[in-house]
């Protein structure tokens, strides 16, 4: 996970599945281009641009160039830029036509020879959803699956990896019947994140806060993912899918895992996955009653986000003018385990919101015996911890400090740490990271199957629950809002309070 520890990517073939599609428009062919800037892509390499249609090696390019122009640091490095593109062809291939995977093996063996790509492949689906079993069941057929002779063959695919438990754990056989778990690599793109790597960092590799990171020092932990941005012209997906399906069994358990989990073994793939995997496990699954209680779901009507009028969700193009989706969501978990036994974990999520804002708090209890009694003691309840993801990346320390002069009173301060003020980090997409592991083989930033269905696992009580109560129960809130009244109402219950992000 370290580019820094300086392992070498071994030789490979790059074939993208989907390659004059968004995502590797935008995000991966960029992604490969930052790489070889870095100097981090092997000297043997290609790259196989897959489509469904004709599309023509030079107007490939172009495409792909373009890309490099709207989405990396300008400038473009055009020597680097070149040397990446001449070594893309393009093949036309098709799950549903066997023979075109004839015609992509053999452009594989051309690459081996041309390029000496040693027989390895990475296969990334740039695809959507539907298109994974087919096509891995279509790699399979071709004899495109196999590692011979000390070569690797790995896929890539990216969420959604299903849309609930049921569809996880069927996509995760129909996977598996051709690959081999640790051939399979999930992209969780907020494992791309620095600032979510680096929780791992600041746990384990700190001994500062370990001994506090339990239910004797923590009061409950908040996580928040606000998005200012709407469903835009996404619409026929997100009202099928909803924020809860969108965001929480990826996203924003990446997150808690991260926190939650037991130190691992090994910084390894296997002893990391397995913890956050049993971290998701050990959430509570609430009864329908006790889902209904302990969440909130939400849908945003017409506001105003700065100058920008939005309309109501249900006007968006492509969705239901009767939707019952949600475009925003709240929970309430429990984690059953001896660390977090009586630790809330609060979730928000939401899109139409105020401003752009990730963030992890960990709230710390108040000191056991207030001795400041008779001055305002507001700040006093505010030991945080919050690792900030987006959009500044930092983690902050927020404690109290005795306000100077001769009378008694206290002000919350802050330690703050801000990645800009120490790093100078390269040009990122996110998917950097992520690309090299798969190159030289370390799943740890990836997702593993039982850690997908334990977070389908997870949240099944609240689609169950929300599926049966149909539009009642459905709260709103105003576009540019913070959220729905109702989601400070879920902690307010509690007697405590969402931080603020606006
Ligand atoms: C995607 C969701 O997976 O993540 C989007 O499908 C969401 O709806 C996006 O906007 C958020 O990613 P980020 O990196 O902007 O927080």
């Amino acid at each position: 996970m370290t580019l820094s520890s300086i392992r070498k990517a071994p030789p490979c073939a790059f074939v993208l599945f989907g390659a004059n599609g968004d995502l590797t428009h935008r995000l991966v062919f960029p992604a490969l281009y930052n790489l070889a800037v870095q100097k981090l892509l092997p000297e043997g390499f290609a790259i196989i641009a897959v489509t469904r249609s004709e599309f023509g090696e030079r107007e490939m390019r172009d495409h792909l160039r373009d890309g490099l122009k709207q989405f990396c640091k300008p400038p473009v490095d055009e020597k680097v830029a070149n040397a990446l593109l001449e070594r893309v062809q393009t093949v036309v291939a098709d799950a549903s036509d066997p023979a075109s995977f004839e015609t992509l093996k053999k452009t594989l063996a051309d690459a081996d020879e041309k390029h000496d790509t040693h027989g390895n492949r990475i296969f990334y689906l740039a695809i959507p959803p539907k298109g994974f079993a087919p096509t891995v069941q279509a790699l399979g057929k071709a004899g495109l699956t196999g590692e011979n002779n000390g070569s690797y063959v790995r896929v890539i695919i990216e969420k959604p990896f299903g849309s609930d438990l049921a569809s996880a754990t069927k996509l995760n056989s129909e996977l598996r019947a051709i690959l081999k778990e640790d051939q399979i690599f999930r992209i969780d793109h907020y494992l791309g994140k620095e600032t979510v790597q680096n929780i791992l960092m600041l746990r384990f590799a700190n001994g500062l806060f370990e001994p506090i990171w339990k239910r004797e020092h923590i009061d409950h932990v908040q996580i928040t993912v606000a998005e200012s941005v709407t469903v835009g012209r996404r619409g026929a997906f997100y009202d099928e899918t909803g924020a809860l399906r969108d965001m929480v069994p990826n996203h924003l358990f990446q997150l808690l895992s991260l926190v939650a989990m037991e130190p691992p073994a090994r910084l390894d793939a296997q002893s990391v996955r397995s913890e956050k995997a049993r971290a998701l496990d050990a959430i509570r699954q609430w009864t329908p009653e006790e889902a209904l209680a302990n969440s909130v779901r939400a849908q945003y009507v017409a506001g105003k986000i700065g100058d920008e009028q939005i309309a109501d969700y249900r006007s968006e193009k492509d969705v239901a003018p009767n939707s019952t989706t949600e475009t925003f969501v709240a929970l309430r978990l429990a984690i059953d385990n001896w660390r977090w036994a009586g630790v809330p974990f609060y979730m928000r999520t939401g899109k139409a919101l105020a401003r752009r804002y990730t963030e992890v708090a960990i709230k710390f209890r108040e000191a056991p015996i207030s001795m400041f009694r008779g001055i305002d003691l507001d700040g006093l309840r505010s030991n945080y911890l919050v690792l900030q993801i987006a959009p500044d990346e930092g983690i902050t320390l927020q404690f109290n400090a005795k306000t100077p002069g001769p009378n008694l009173a206290i002000t919350r301060v802050a330690m703050d740490f801000k990645y800009s003020d120490f790093f100078d980090t390269p040009p990122a997409t996110g998917y950097e990271t992520l690309l090299f592991d798969c190159m030289i083989g370390d799943g740890m930033l990836y997702q593993r199957d039982d850690g997908v269905e334990a977070g389908w696992r997870a949240v099944e009580p609240f689609l169950r629950a929300w599926r049966q109560a149909g539009e009642s129960g459905l709260a709103l809130y105003r576009a540019g809002s913070t959220g729905p009244a109702e989601a400070d109402a879920l902690l307010a219950r509690d007697h405590r309070r969402w931080r603020p992000t606006a």
